[in-house]
């Protein structure tokens, strides 16, 4: 039998080497300074009443989310809630299906867990649009599970309510659920059409205050699922601690009680930003892309060279970084993302030209 999975390349590469002068390869808006966000002493401590979860914490994201408390699990971020939601539903040996493109923990933690992964493929030609016919061809009686995200890492390619609630009817007659990821369907913001844990109790959700707010730190995440699963997954979190860090719950709160301020900023810096994107695409020829006008990553595809060649040359001269197309399952594109500083992404599509021009001839 082979092993496990028990690592994520994607992520090893993401802390060691993602980080240049010019980042590109980030998904997330920048950190939220703890100055702005109207927290005091007072509402800080270091322990308190957190069990299955921490009350006023719990009634936040209830509200946040429109759905009743009983629904909401706390996680420590969206990759521990994808983690545990899907340790919940999964036994090993179950097939479970998941986009291809993908981020990569969604795929390794299936495999971690025993379970049998397949794939569903999003394709380059259909916009990166999930196709439910797709879906449906990988479905089988063992199938416990279909996994995506919503906006799509790393094409933020949107999923509608009517394709959702097709592979939500796939998933019940197969007897199983759906769980998507929908952390960057926050950078949606007023447009947001909410949870697709809305739309039946098969479905089950995953988010945080990560990537659209720039509060990574608080690992403020949670997972939406019907109450009964709700309850296993809480029990799942048992595993894994006993009680959360509480000061970040307490400063959870407060940043739920301040969301418009700080959407306001995030929404403010990708507004600006999303321009200099279109700019940069529009001036190339050698790049083909799908431009969803949404969320804060594009993944061009480049028409003829090697990406390897391009990444080498972005951070060896020009101090730049992309994310290679290879960590997800697409070797001729690579992901950058625009929710960095203004200057930050000028500064990284001039050298990210540069280096395109360079690699030309
Ligand atoms: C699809 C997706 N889910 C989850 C995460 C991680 O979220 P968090 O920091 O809230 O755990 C990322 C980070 O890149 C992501 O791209």
């Amino acid at each position: 039998m082979s092993e496990r999975t028990k690592r994520s390349d994607y992520i090893e590469w993401a802390k060691t080497q993602s980080h240049a002068k010019f980042t590109l390869a980030a998904s997330g808006i920048p950190h939220f300074p703890i100055a702005d966000l109207g927290a005091s002493m007072e509402d800080i401590e270091i322990s308190g009443p957190s069990w299955y979860g921490y009350e006023p914490l719990q009634q936040a994201m209830a509200e946040k989310c429109g759905v009743s408390v009983d629904a909401v699990v706390a996680a420590t971020g969206t990759s521990m809630a994808n983690f545990m939601a899907m340790a919940a539903i999964i036994e090993p040996g179950d097939e479970v299906i998941i986009e291809r493109p993908a981020y990569d923990p969604l795929v390794s933690a299936a495999g971690f867990l025993g379970a049998v992964v397949k794939r569903f493929d999003r394709r380059f030609e259909d916009g990166f649009r999930i196709d439910p016919r797709e879906v449906e061809k990988q479905i089988s009686k063992r199938t416990k599970l279909i996994v995506f995200t919503n906006l799509h890492n790393p094409t933020s390619v949107f999923t509608d309510t009517q394709t959702l609630r097709q592979i939500g009817d796939i998933a019940r007659e197969a007897g199983a659920r759906v769980l998507i990821d929908e952390v960057y369907l926050e950078a949606l913001f007023e447009k947001s059409p909410g949870s697709a844990f809305h739309l039946g109790s098969e479905f089950v959700t995953t988010c945080s205050l990560t990537k659209a707010y720039g509060l990574s730190g608080l690992r403020c995440g949670w997972i939406l699922a019907e109450p009964e699963l709700a309850k296993k997954i809480w029990r799942v979190n048992d595993l894994f601690g006993n009680i959360p860090a509480h000061s970040a719950e307490r400063l959870s709160v407060v940043a739920l009680d301040n969301l418009q301020k700080i959407t306001d900023r995030a929404q403010a810096l990708l507004d600006f930003n999303r321009p200099l994107l279109e700019a940069f695409l529009d001036s190339r020829t050698d790049l083909e892309t799908i431009r969803p006008g949404v969320g804060t990553v594009v993944a061009p595809r480049l028409k003829s060279g090697k990406i390897e060649a391009l990444c080498s040359l972005l951070v060896e001269k020009y101090e730049t970084s992309i994310v290679p197309g290879r960590f997800f399952e697409m070797p001729d594109h690579f992901r950058i993302g625009i929710s960095c500083d203004s200057e930050n992404l000028k500064s990284g599509l001039e050298r990210l030209a540069q280096a395109l021009d360079e690699i030309k001839v």
